[in-house]
């Protein structure tokens, strides 16, 4: 196995390039919260249009909501997330400072023993017994463990002393739930079916971020696919293929991904895994597929009132679907895509290039016009206004050629198109590729199919 990658490169080569700032910056930044800047924007919102391209418009039945972030408090007593979505958190009574106590464990091991399955009795005679010191001022002063909630609450009402506490959503999924019955009835959808969406969830974490590993605010991107129970463990299986099959065609190496099944299953769930990717701080959770049973839409029954039941036209069977979810965070995913990308080379001149080896399909920028001296500016103009109707594209003419395609190697931009005297002679330029670093000539009539070409996701 490779060495693992840098994360603090990767971090200010987020900043210096426009791809992820830290969120309010300029007041010395909020924990856990960042900013995607003109190139990560495009790089996030290509991942997200990729996502939905392969689960949503090539798969039949599968139909997008885009439900509301505030949600009538009753969702998630239904959910059980008032109850007990929570992290079980300890305070370092010398340095004040909180950790989650599943965290302390697995950090002082190595990784080697897990406390996903531990209660908070066996977590806290596990950090007494092996004397886990606090990672910030290296006292042994722990607080019990106490549980904090992870849903932020916020209130409605006009009338002051009147108002009503309502939260963020922690996940998108009750979206999903919601709208089973609206959707199937208004779009005729016959059981299998699944709905999508892809939309911000906010959870109050307080543990190390890690970068946009994990923030207070951050996307999902969710599939409830709802089947009768006898498919439901076959459909399970085949979206963990389906989901492992998504990030191997955006280009990542196979031997970074490994299953992982969830030792402790929900009581309801009758089976849960993770997909795990090698991110520079270890093997992490990407995405979840989660065999939730009758659990959500038999809750939603419950405390609506309404039946959540579906009708089978040709059997005549009234049944309440399972359910078989994928959900992968939008940032996470955003994160391993940079991970992967990542690369520094040692060129010929024994120079280093640093490059962002993306898929062509999400690639924040196709293509750069680069005329190759300033007085062929005109003419680039000219062919960055014709490519930039099809594509998402840069124009540089601000120092040597070199540097401008180490500018482009640098957020990854898959092609540069340079302009030279020979264009204004016979309408011709060079196209370099990004990982090859070689050059072809072409028509400026060939450019477009060329490129689209080279950059579909299939
Ligand atoms: N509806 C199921 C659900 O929310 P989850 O495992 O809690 O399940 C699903 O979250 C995915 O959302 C994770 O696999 C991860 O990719 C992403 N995710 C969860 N918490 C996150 C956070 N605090 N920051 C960034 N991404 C997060």
């Amino acid at each position: 196995m490779e060495m693992l990658k840098n994360l603090d490169k990767i971090v200010n080569l987020c900043k210096a390039r426009g791809l992820i700032f830290p969120g309010s910056d300029i007041y010395g930044g909020m924990g856990n919260t960042w900013d995607y800047g003109p190139v990560g924007v495009e790089l996030k919102n290509n991942i997200k249009h990729a996502w939905w391209k392969r689960f949503v418009q090539e798969q039949s039945n599968v139909y997008g909501v885009d439900a509301a972030i505030l949600m009538n408090p009753r969702v998630w007593d239904a959910s059980g997330h008032t109850a007990s979505f929570s992290d079980p958190k300890m305070d370092c009574k010398s340095c004040k400072q909180r950790f989650r106590a599943d965290n302390l464990i697995e950090e002082h091991s190595k990784g080697k023993v897990s406390a996903e399955a531990m209660t908070n009795e066996e977590m806290e005679a596990y950090i007494a017994d092996n004397k886990i010191k606090c990672p910030h001022c290296g006292n042994f002063n722990w607080s019990p463990i106490r549980q904090f909630k992870l849903m932020f609450e916020t209130s409605r009402g006009t009338v002051e002393g009147e108002k009503d506490v309502v939260y963020l959503r922690p996940e998108t999924a009750q979206g999903e739930f919601v709208n089973f019955l609206n959707v199937q009835r208004s779009m005729r959808a016959k059981v299998p079916f699944s709905i999508a969406q892809i939309g911000k969830a906010f959870r109050n974490e307080i543990t190390p971020g890690n970068f946009i590993f994990r923030t207070i605010e951050f996307e999902q991107m969710e599939l409830q696919n709802f089947c009768k129970e006898d498919d439901a463990m076959a459909l399970y299986d085949t979206y963990k293929q389906k989901a492992l099959q998504f990030v191997l065609d955006l280009g990542f190496k196979p031997d970074h991904f490994r299953f992982h099944d969830h030792e402790k299953l929900a009581h309801y769930a009758k089976a849960a895994c993770d997909i795990q990717y090698l991110f520079p701080i270890g093997w992490e959770e990407l995405n979840g597929i989660h065999h939730r049973s009758t659990w959500d839409l038999s809750r939603h029954q419950e405390y609506s009132g309404k039946p959540m039941t579906y009708l089978d036209p040709i059997t005549n069977e009234k049944y309440i679907p399972n359910v078989i979810e994928y959900s992968i965070g939008a940032d996470r995913l955003t994160l391993a895509v940079l991970c992967e990308a990542y690369d520094e080379e040692t060129l010929e001149n024994g120079e280093t290039r640093v490059v962002m080896h993306f898929h062509p399909a999400i690639a924040p920028f196709k293509v750069a016009v680069l005329p190759l001296q300033k007085n062929l500016s005109d003419k680039a103009k000219e062919v960055y206004a014709m490519l930039s109707k099809e594509f998402r594209c840069e124009y540089d003419e601000a120092g040597s050629i070199g540097k401008r395609y180490r500018r482009e190697d640098e957020i990854g931009t898959p092609f540069c198109v340079t302009i030279d005297f020979d264009t204004l002679e016979n309408n011709t330029v060079t196209i370099r590729d990004r990982d090859t670093m070689e050059q072809i000539r072409l028509s400026i009539d060939e450019l477009i199919p060329y490129i689209d070409k080279r950059i579909k996701f299939n």
